[in-house]
This record gives structure tokens, sequence and C-alpha cells, in this order.
């Protein structure tokens, strides 16, 4: 956690479209919305559903799972070197080397990420798309506003050459998901890792709803925050869905890969 600068969060809310959504994230965390299972009911149902990343996607295919550990531990040396000059801490990533493996194998033609922030899952997925050789990846950011400059920081450790199949848009999931929509026809891939409130899960599905199909995967970070996850494959009788733990926190995925499977 950043300290609180006066400045820098007065300069984002002058900005109308940013000054919504801060509104809006103020809003959601002292309202939260409604949940079925307590914390400790969601954590408890995360944890007896925990399956390991590798174990997993090795059954899927070794060989994809054994590039994207070798291409991830690039990812980690590249990114570090860049993040030793910053003296901000950026926060972690969201689980790369599944959304890198996911990438390859399902070789989609356009992915959705909310969450960008250092860019560690945005690296990940445009080296995956790179190497598939097609694909375009459209990322939605918010400008972490407790830091002097902060767009200056969205994506950084993401490499120059792989920016080509890249659009990113840093207003906020509520401003920039109308205009991603507007651009795409379906979406192969979603990996969801921006607000992470109940409702912000659940407007951001709302939303990109009539772009999803059978084929559709989504990954979901840090479900043990709220029992979103839970609720949503519940109701919408989902039964193709894992959970997995990545670096002290929990991610659940949704999609059938092995219709995928050619
Ligand atoms: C955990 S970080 C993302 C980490 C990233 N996926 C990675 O692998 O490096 C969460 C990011 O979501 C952004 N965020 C939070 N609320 C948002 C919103 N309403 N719309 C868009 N982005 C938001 C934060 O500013 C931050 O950059």
């Amino acid at each position: 956690m950043q300290k609180f600068n006066f400045e820098s969060i007065v300069s984002q809310a002058l900005k109308p479209s940013r000054f919504l959504v801060m509104v809006n994230k103020v809003y959601n965390r002292f309202f939260p919305h409604k949940e079925s299972l307590s914390k400790e009911q969601n954590l408890e149902w995360i944890k007896k559903n925990t399956t390991e990343i590798y174990s997993y996607a090795n059954s899927i295919s070794s060989t994809l799972w054994a590039e994207a550990e070798i291409e991830s531990k690039i990812l980690e040396q590249n990114a570090n070197k860049t993040l030793e000059n910053i003296k901000y801490n950026l926060g972690g990533g969201a689980a790369y080397p599944l959304l890198y493996f996911l990438t390859r194998y399902l070789s989609p033609e356009n992915v959705l990420e909310t969450g960008v922030a250092a860019g560690f899952s945005s690296y990940s997925i445009l080296s995956a798309l790179d190497k598939n050789g097609s694909g375009v990846l459209y990322s939605s950011d918010f400008p972490y506003f407790r830091i002097k400059d902060p767009e200056k920081y969205i994506g950084i450790v993401v490499e120059k050459k792989l920016r080509k199949n890249w659009h990113l848009f840093i207003e906020g999931d509520e401003n920039n998901l109308s205009k991603i929509c507007k651009r795409v026809n379906k979406l192969d891939m979603v990996s969801y890792d921006s607000d992470k409130t109940y409702s912000g899960r659940a407007k951001t599905l709302k939303k990109i709803s009539h772009l999803l199909n059978e084929n559709s995967v989504i990954v979901m970070d840090d479900i043990q925050d709220n029992s979103f996850f839970y609720d949503y494959i519940n109701e919408n009788n989902i039964s193709n869905w894992k959970v997995f733990k990545f670096q002290n926190k929990y991610l659940g995925l949704i999609g059938n890969l092995s219709k995928t499977i050619n």
C-alpha cells in the first residue's frame, strides 16, 4: 500500500471520468454487496476445491506447461530488472504462468484483461499471443491514485516489442469496457484482476456477457475476497470451473478446455 498522497488524489479526482470511478470505489467499500457466504465459509469452500495449477496444466499439455514455466522465468527476470529502479510498490502479478499457458493453448483471437498495474499479466498474455502469431489483448486499468504520475507506471514491465497487439485503456472498467465492447464481436479469454469488490465483478461480467460463448475462458483473481465466484458459478449452473492457488491468493477458472483440444 502506498503512502496517502493528497496531491495525487486531487489531481486524479479533477478528471471527471476518473472522479466517478473513485466515487464508485469508495461507495463499494462502504456499502458492500450482500454475499451468500461469509468470508470464512467462502475460504473453506475455496480450500476444499483447490487444484494445483501445474498438475492441471500438465494434464492438458505438458509441452505447453513446460514452455509456460520457462517463459515465466524470463518474464520475472525482465520485470524485476525494470521494477528495481522504481520507488513505488506496484503490487504483485496475477497467475501469469497460467495466463501464458491458456493463451498458448486456446490461441484466442480477442483477450480482455482487467487490472494491469505493472503489467505481469499483460506481458505474459502478449508474449504468448506473439508466439501464437495472432490475437489481440484489450486491457482495462485505472491509475493508482495514491502515487505521483501513476499513468506512466501502467504496464511498465511490458517490453516495447510486445505492444503491437495491445490496446490499453486507463479510465477505469466503468468507462473502458463500453469502448472495448464496441471493438470486438466476441471474447475468447478474460482475465479479471481489477476492482475486487462483489459489485465490481458483477458489473463487469454483466457488461461483457453478450460477448462470451461456450468456448470462452474466464480467469478471476482473488476469489477469496468475497463469494462472487461461488455465487456466479451456482447462479449460472456452470459445471466447468476450477480453483487454484497462486502466491498466497486464490483464482477461479471457468471454461471447458477439453472442448478446445484439436
Ligand atoms: C492487482 S493489480 C493488477 C495486477 C496485474 N494483473 C498483473 O498481473 O500485474 C489491480 C489493478 O486494477 C486496477 N483497478 C482497480 N479498480 C479498477 C477499476 N474500477 N477499473 C479498472 N482498473 C481498476 C488497479 O489500479 C490496479 O492497477
